[in-house]
């Protein structure tokens, strides 16, 4: 499939790849083919192993005004189980590597629960973050029911999914939706530089934290712990756990491989 709906650039930061969705006259409105792409690019860069974390934007307008509704608004049930969207979205959320978004304008429906699925989340000021669904007749359905409100609480995930209405930037921070809210001059290269501080970080650590802190939305405590022991064990199996300790003892900056 030629890529254009995203716009993937590997070239940016040692280690850091970037992907931008590209649809902006429709507000990067997420219609099937850019999931497709979304999903294919991302599946490439999680094993490609250049990469150590990855960076998701849109432009200062908009992230992503949620799924296409011009897509869906002739469709019945049935051809909504049979296109099986959320098989792409699945895919997305089983991914190996840190995913970052970086984001601005519109984060709506779909485009805030994609932002869910990633790891961490820069906001510009400009950010508005919503769950609309209600406003169509319909309701959230890759997350924004489930995932918003471990997120957030029930009480403000019902506020957002019952009344349709978005919340500012600053909101979201202080809801715990985002890790930080900056200026939108520098929203991107602020979440390229987290980028690259966790690229320099050791990828097996990286990979099994990232999967042990999800582990911790989808069990409870003890089946968490024991994830989180297990992996924690198998750390110490790694080259990299001896180089950071060596280097630590040594005082000297690590040089970590991956193995
Ligand atoms: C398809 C969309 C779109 C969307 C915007 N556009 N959002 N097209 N699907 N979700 C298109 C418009 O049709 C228009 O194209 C162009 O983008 C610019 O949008 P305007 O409405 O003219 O811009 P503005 O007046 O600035 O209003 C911006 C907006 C509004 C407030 C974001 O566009 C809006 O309310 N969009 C819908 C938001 C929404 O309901 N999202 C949830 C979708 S359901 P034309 O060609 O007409 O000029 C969902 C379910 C997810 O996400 C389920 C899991 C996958």
């Amino acid at each position: 499939m030629k890529n254009e709906l995203v716009l993937v650039d590997t070239q940016i930061r040692p280690g850091v790849a970037l992907l931008r969705l590209n649809r902006p006259k429709e507000l990067n409105a997420l219609n099937l083919q850019l999931m497709a792409e979304l999903r294919d690019a991302l599946a490439i860069l999680d094993k490609d192993e250049n990469v150590r974390a990855m960076v998701l934007t849109g432009n200062e307008k908009a992230f992503a005004a949620g799924a296409d509704i011009h897509q869906m608004s002739g469709k019945g049930a049935i051809d909504m189980l049979l296109i099986d969207q959320f098989a792409t979205w699945e895919q997305i959320r089983r991914l190996k590597k840190p995913l970052i978004a970086a984001v601005s304008g519109f984060v709506l429906g779909g485009g805030n629960e994609l932002v869910m699925h990633c790891d961490l989340v820069v906001a510009s000021e400009t950010a508005r973050f919503g769950q609309p669904e209600i406003l169509l007749g319909i309701m959230p359905g890759a997350g924004g029911t489930q995932r918003l409100t471990r997120q957030i609480g029930k009480v403000n995930a019902m506020e957002m999914v019952l009344t349709g209405q978005p919340v500012s930037a600053k909101q979201a921070l202080a809801w715990g939706l985002v890790n930080r809210v900056v200026p939108v001059e520098v929203y991107l290269d602020e979440a390229l530089r987290l980028a690259s501080e966790i690229a320099l970080r050791a990828p097996l650590a990286v990979r099994l934290a990232k999967e042990s802190v999800l582990k911790a939305q989808d069990s409870n405590l003890s089946e968490g712990l024991e994830f989180e022991r297990k992996n924690f064990y198998m750390l110490f199996a790694s080259a990299d756990q001896k180089e950071g300790m060596d280097a630590f003892v040594n005082k000297r900056p690590p040089q970590f491989t991956g193995s």
